[in-house]
Order: structure tokens, then sequence, then C-alpha cells
């Protein structure tokens, strides 16, 4: 089937990038994207390109050239299924925080109001297509909803997971490592992944397109970023044990990495990786193995987790001893406060867990970001705080250690240590002599990300700690 008109439900961080970028590359093709959030659609149609609701690098640029010509952003869902004849379902699938799996298995009941959505609404075929991280047979799930409350309509459904990082989601979408289909071993499953290849063949050559049964598509998405976080929480490991022998984590982990078979990428010691994906795919994964009675493999991939959220604390009891033991009334800037650079999202950034914990010890957080709003910061930690069944009362009196500047300057001035959470350009470039001198003596620098010049910033006088470095 030649694809005239692709609905996606979903218009997050992967729904609207996506969709933009296929919407750029196919002109021939109508791309309307819907979401629950009509505020989030508001801003998608923002005249003002500066506030998208996503920030990407690049993005802007290809919303300004699609938009208003085949890509759309509306509220109106029922209209844009009916319409389509592919339907991509890009909605979130969160770790479940209530009953049977809570804290590990992921949340499909949004997958699941899409896949009945359509059924209600089809008046015709189409292809379904997985977006979203879904757990391995999904695609069963989806199919037997769809199969049982649709109007006749026959509707194949495809995986066709995304590999995109955010920060580089436009290069990732333009220039994609591959791009993978899995579908049914039929004949009309092999249609539908070749209406789908074809879409991809606007701008991908023929070996970035792998194809395989629906099964391997679906695992193949979570192994995936199992293996990323791995490699982090590897290098965060031996971070501890360079600390503790005077190894440098950074050698290490070049030494390591120019060997061919080991590879340099994601070996970068960090205060611990972050993100909505990592940690919520990897407990889906171990999820999974137990469902599956393999508890020796769900104890293997659990233990990455185990090990971020060692790091983290690992950072934040850095922070305490360093400054004789108690934090309490100290005022320790953040620089950063989003998961990574060039991103505004905060989806499981190590920064909250760090300011979580310095709080326990009384510290006030003072932080700057280049792209998170104040509004965003208290979100986090309202809902942190919220998860764990604190009231609001609590709640209020532990936001009122943390403030939030609009420039570093502001965030740094009269502190007893910096930390660096996110690894933003822009911290690089900073007067850190400037810095030094509105700064409590001994002024420290607890560098999460290995980023500044650390002889440097010796020489000025700060006393300087960062991850893996004795
Ligand atoms: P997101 O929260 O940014 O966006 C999801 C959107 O879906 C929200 O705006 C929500 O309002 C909307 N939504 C929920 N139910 C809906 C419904 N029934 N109809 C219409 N809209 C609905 O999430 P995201 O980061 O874009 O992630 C989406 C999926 O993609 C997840 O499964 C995630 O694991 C996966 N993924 C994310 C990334 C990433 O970098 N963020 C990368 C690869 C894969
Ligand atoms: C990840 C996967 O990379 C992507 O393929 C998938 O589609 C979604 O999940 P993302 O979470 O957006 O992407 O960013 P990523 O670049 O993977 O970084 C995740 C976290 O790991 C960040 O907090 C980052 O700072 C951290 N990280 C990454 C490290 O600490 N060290 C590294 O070497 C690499």
């Amino acid at each position: 089937m030649k694809i005239k008109n692709i609905c996606c439900l979903g218009a997050g961080y992967v729904g609207g990038p996506t969709m933009s970028v296929i919407a750029l590359k196919c002109p021939e093709i109508k791309v309307t994207v819907v979401d629950l959030n009509e505020s989030r659609i508001a801003a998608w149609n923002n005249e003002d390109l500066d506030n998208l609701p996503v920030y990407e690098p690049g993005l802007a640029d290809v919303v300004q050239e699609a938009r208003g010509r085949n890509l759309f952003f509306s509220s109106d869902a029922d209209q844009a299924i009916e319409d389509a004849d592919m339907i991509f379902i890009a909605v979130n699938t969160p770790t479940k925080n209530y009953g049977e799996g809570k804290g590990m298995a992921a949340d499909l009941k949004f997958v699941e109001l899409c896949a009945r959505q359509i059924a209600r609404v089809a008046k015709n075929d189409k292809i379904i297509v997985e977006k979203s991280t879904l757990p391995v047979r999904t695609a069963e799930t989806l199919q037997t909803i769809l199969d049982h409350t649709g109007n006749g309509v026959k509707f194949e459904v495809l995986s066709n997971p995304e590999f995109l990082a955010e920060g580089t989601a436009i290069e990732d979408l333009l220039n994609a490592d591959r791009v993978l289909i899995g579908g049914k071993q039929t004949e009309s499953g092999k249609n539908a992944i070749q209406s789908l290849v074809d879409i991809y063949a606007h701008w991908l050559s023929p070996k970035q397109i792998l194809t395989t049964n629906v099964w391997s598509s679906e695992l193949s998405k979570l192994t995936a970023n199992a293996f990323l976080a791995q490699r982090i929480s590897s290098i965060n490991a031996l971070s501890a044990l360079c600390e503790a022998t005077e190894a440098d984590v950074d050698e290490v982990a070049n030494a390591i990495g120019t060997d061919s078979r080991i590879g340099s990428k994601f070996l970068k010691a960090s205060v611990g990786f972050g993100g909505s994906c990592f940690q919520k795919d990897i407990l889906n994964l171990v999820y999974l193995c137990r469902y599956f009675n393999l508890p020796e493999v769900a104890d293997y991939w659990e233990q990455i987790i185990v090990l971020n959220d060692y790091q983290k604390h690992r950072f934040a009891r850095k922070i305490i001893t360093s400054l004789f033991n108690t934090v309490s009334g100290k005022k320790i800037a953040f620089l950063g406060w989003a998961f990574k650079k060039d991103t505004n999202d905060t989806r499981e950034s190590a920064a909250i867990y760090v300011a979580e914990y310095l709080i326990e010890d009384g510290a006030e957080i003072h932080v700057y970001d280049p792209k998170v709003s104040k509004e965003k910061i208290v979100e986090d930690m309202r809902y942190l705080w919220g998860l764990k069944g604190y009231t609001d009362q609590k709640i209020e009196s532990k936001l009122s250690q943390i403030f939030v500047y609009q420039s570093h300057e502001d965030a740094l001035d009269q502190s007893h240590a910096v930390a660096v959470l996110t690894e933003w350009d822009e911290f690089k470039m900073y007067d850190w002599n400037a810095i030094y001198a509105n700064m409590y003596k001994p002024a420290f620098v607890f560098d999460g990300r290995n980023i500044l010049d650390t002889e440097k910033l010796i020489s000025i006088g700060f006393k300087v700690k960062g991850i893996g470095k004795g």
C-alpha cells in the first residue's frame, strides 16, 4: 500500500521530532500529530519557534519548513485516525507506579487506550506502528484489542522502535545508524513492512533499514538500551575504583575504548545516567525476565540500576564529606538540571536525586540550567516527594530549600560549593576567576561530568573533585 496519510498519537519527545522529519522528507504524505494534551498541541503550533514544547537542535528549522505544508498538529484525534492509512503510536510508556508490577513493569494503559480508540473510529484497513518502547509481545495484545472491537476493519501491527537520543534527535533521525521494522511474516505482514520501508527509503539507504519479525524488533529496543546503559554503569563502577587507587577514569576509558572490539562511545563516567528511557526500559526487561522465570538473567540486568543509584548517592555523599561532613545551611550551586546537555528534558535526571540527598542533610540548592524552568524543577521534586508519600506541608517545607535562577552568576554567588550535574558546553566558558572571588572559601567544585579544566581551577584556588579522579 502506498501511504498518503499518516497519523501519530503522541506529540512528545519522540512523536514530535520523528513526524516532523518524516513530513520534511516525504512532502507528498500528509502527517498529522495528535495529543490528548491540548496545551502541548498549542505549543507545537506556536508561531514563536523558540517555544516549541521540545527543545532539540535543528528541530525548529524542520518544523518551520514542513508545518502547514504537510505537517499538522491537532487535538482532533478521531478525525486524524479516520483519515490515516498508517497510525504511529508514540505515547508514553512509563514504569507502573501502582498495583501489579509497580516500580518495574511498563504501564501500557496509554497504548491500550490508543488501540481502543483506533478500533472504535477506524472505517477502513490500517497499518498500526508501535513507535513507543514496549515489552516484547505487546503487538499480540494490540492485535487482540483491534480485532475484537473493530468494525470489521483489518489491521496490520508493525513494530518500529525509535533509537533517537535527545539532544541529537534530528541528526539521529536524518542519519540513523539503522531503522528497525518488525512485522508478521505473512503476505499482508510483508506488504505492511514494505509500506513503512518505502517511507524511510525517502532518505535512508536500504542497508540502514532492517526488517525482522515483530518479537525480535520489540525485544531489540529494550536490549539496545540495556547494552548502552550497561556500558555507563560499568565505567561508573570503575570510577569508584579509580578514586580509591589514583587511576584516572578518563584515561582508562580512552585506553580500553581504542580497542576496536570495545569502542569508545558511551564510556564517559558521570554522576549517573538519567533520561526517560534507560531506567524504565531496564526495569521492564528485568520484570519480563522474572515473568518468564529467568531470575539469574533478571538479577544480571538489574545490577545496572543498582549501580546507577549508587553512583548518584556516592556523588552526593562526596559533597557532604568534603564539606566537613555537613551541608546543613550551606549553599550548593547546581550547574545543570537537564538529564544531559542540549535538551530541556529532566526526566530521571541525576540532579533530582542528588538534590534530594543534599536537602535531607539540610543544604540549600541554588540551580541554574540554560533550558530548564523553575516550574519544571519544582514539579520534579514535588513528584519525587509525592511518590515517597510526604505530606503537602513537608513538601512545601523542603521546596523552600531550592532556589532557581536565570543566570549562573546569581546561582553561584556566595556559594560554598559548585556541582556540575549536566555537561552544557557553556559551563566551560565561564569566568571561573570571578566565580571563585564570589564564593566562600575553601571553594569546592564537584564536576559530575568531568568537563571543566581541573588544572586551571586548581590554579585559581578551587578544591576540585571529579568523577573517577584519584
Ligand atoms: P512524552 O511523554 O514526551 O510524549 C508522549 C505523549 O503522548 C504525551 O504528550 C501524552 O500526552 C501523549 N498521549 C498519551 N496518551 C495519549 C493518547 N491516548 N492519545 C494521544 N496522545 C496521548 O514521551 P516520549 O519521550 O515521546 O516517549 C514516547 C515513547 O517513545 C515511550 O514509549 C518512550 O519509551 C519511547 N522512546 C522515547 C525516547 C526519548 O528519547 N524520549 C527515545 C526512544 C523511544
Ligand atoms: C537513550 C538512547 O541513547 C537512545 O538510543 C534511545 O532511543 C533513548 O534512550 P537518551 O536517554 O535520550 O537516549 O540519551 P543518551 O545520550 O543515551 O544519554 C542517557 C544518559 O546517559 C544521560 O544522562 C547521559 O548524560 C548519560 N551518559 C551517556 C553518560 O553518563 N555517559 C555516557 O558515556 C553516555
